[in-house]
């Protein structure tokens, strides 16, 4: 049987565990036709082919079947995506930005697992396991961000430290807010709610909570109070509507997303049956996304397609939920929201409210970071939080 001819664009953590991958997995099904990069000049151990520059000469050389994507860039590789469409090329891309950005769906030459949850093969899983449909997809979906909180509770570091720990093992890109501002997870949960549900998020769609600005005031509430904090991506269908939010959540200690450790992801899923999953792989780095970009390929090389479908515009549905509110800014009449009760720690209030996400979200001191939102997950809502001392408390 014929080789098919590979042409890899981008030879960095992604590209190269997917270079890997196919020297372990692929060399008698599948052939690196090509490999293409930015800069020429940089010495690429291993490769045995030279790289270019001309990404599109590579793509549309006819000889070529695949590509696999595995750049970052949005704008060259819109054009690289239409491109194997013209050529009737399969396109596998880790690039969530991307995807996240085609409106078409179901596309017969487009794979993109390694786009959300690393090694996770969530895609596939949401379209083969499913039948009846899914109630609701919750994860961790954010390695960086996994890493760090790990260091602060399993290793006992501070904020700061365990982020300088997370940076010099390279979880962490060297701007950190593009980690902790929450756009990422939220990006991945609505690459994820096409294929649970059948529907199209924008943006404005996910309250989103930013870690932004979480620090060692936050942690030491969570550790007096025998919790652990997650950031988690949640969508839900309620009575056709959905809501979807991303947030630090707090969670009992014991509970399974506590037990999702370093850059591990982790997702959830409750069918519409009423019965629950839950799935844990490595997020991030060379081999699970390299494997997660290879794995692609060989399912699409055994029949494996997404569903042709037509996606519907999401209508969104207000969620009320408890949240604890860390701040040094009172802001509540700006909100909906009834106080449960409010006490002063380290210096800052700290308030219990439930009250409208989106509405929450939406507030500037929380997208900018200056107040920390924790949503307080549905097992531990009964649990009373204590303040550390009686300065002031009100109910
Ligand atoms: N790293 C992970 O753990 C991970 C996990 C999941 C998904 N992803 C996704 O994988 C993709 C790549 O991430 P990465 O971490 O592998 O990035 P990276 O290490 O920075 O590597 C990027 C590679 O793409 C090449 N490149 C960039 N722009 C290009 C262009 N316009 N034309 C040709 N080549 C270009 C670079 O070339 P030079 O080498 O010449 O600079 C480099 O080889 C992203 O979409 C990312 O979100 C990464």
């Amino acid at each position: 049987m014929k080789k098919l001819n590979i042409a890899l664009i981008g030879f960095g953590t992604a590209g190269r565990g997917f270079y890997e991958a196919w020297q372990q997995l692929g060399t008698a099904r599948f052939n690196i036709h090509g490999v293409a990069v930015k800069n020429g000049e940089k010495k690429r151990n291993g490769l045995h082919l030279e790289a270019t520059t001309d990404v599109l000469s590579l793509i549309n050389d006819p000889a070529v079947d695949v590509v696999v994507e595995a750049t970052g860039n949005v704008k060259d590789a819109k054009i690289w995506y239409e491109a194997t469409i013209k050529n009737r090329q399969l396109f596998v891309t880790a690039n969530k930005q991307l995807v996240a950005q085609l409106s078409g769906f179901g596309n017969q030459n487009l794979l993109y697992e390694a786009s959300c949850g690393g090694a996770l093969p969530i895609v596939r899983l949401l379209e083969t396991c499913f039948p009846h449909g899914v109630s609701s997809i919750r994860g961790v979906l954010n390695g960086s961000t996994n890493y760090i909180l790990t260091r602060i509770f399993v290793d006992g570091f501070s904020f700061n430290d365990g982020l300088l720990i997370a940076k010099e093992a390279g979880f962490v890109e060297a701007d950190e807010r593009l980690d902790l501002d929450g756009g990422d997870p939220a990006t991945k949960l609505r690459i994820l709610c096409r294929h649970a549900f059948g529907i199209r998020l924008l943006a404005d769609d996910v309250a989103v909570f930013p870690l932004l600005g979480f620090n060692d005031v936050d942690v030491k509430f969570i550790r007096r109070n025998k919790l652990a904090v997650r950031y988690i991506a949640t969508a839900a269908l309620d009575e056709g509507k959905i809501v979807a939010r991303v947030a630090p959540e707090l969670v009992a200690e014991e509970h399974p997303f506590a037990k999702v450790l370093n850059e591990e992801n982790a997702v959830s899923i409750i069918d519409k049956g009423g019965e629950s999953y839950f799935f844990k792989a490595k997020g991030a780095g060379k081999q699970p996304t390299g494997t997660a970009l290879f794995n692609d390929l060989e399912a699409w090389s055994q029949g494996f397609r997404y569903k042709k479908r037509k996606l519907a515009k999401a209508k969104s549905s207000p969620e009320i939920s408890e949240v604890i509110v860390r701040t040094a800014v009172d802001f509540r009449d700006q909100l909906t929201a009834e106080t449960i009760e409010s006490w002063i720690e380290g210096g800052f209030r700290f308030y219990r409210l439930r009250c409208y996400l989106h509405e929450l979200a939406h507030i500037a001191v929380v997208k900018s970071g200056e107040a920390c939102v924790f949503v307080v997950g549905k097992e531990v809502s009964r649990q009373r939080f204590k303040p550390e001392s009686v300065l002031s408390i009100e109910y």
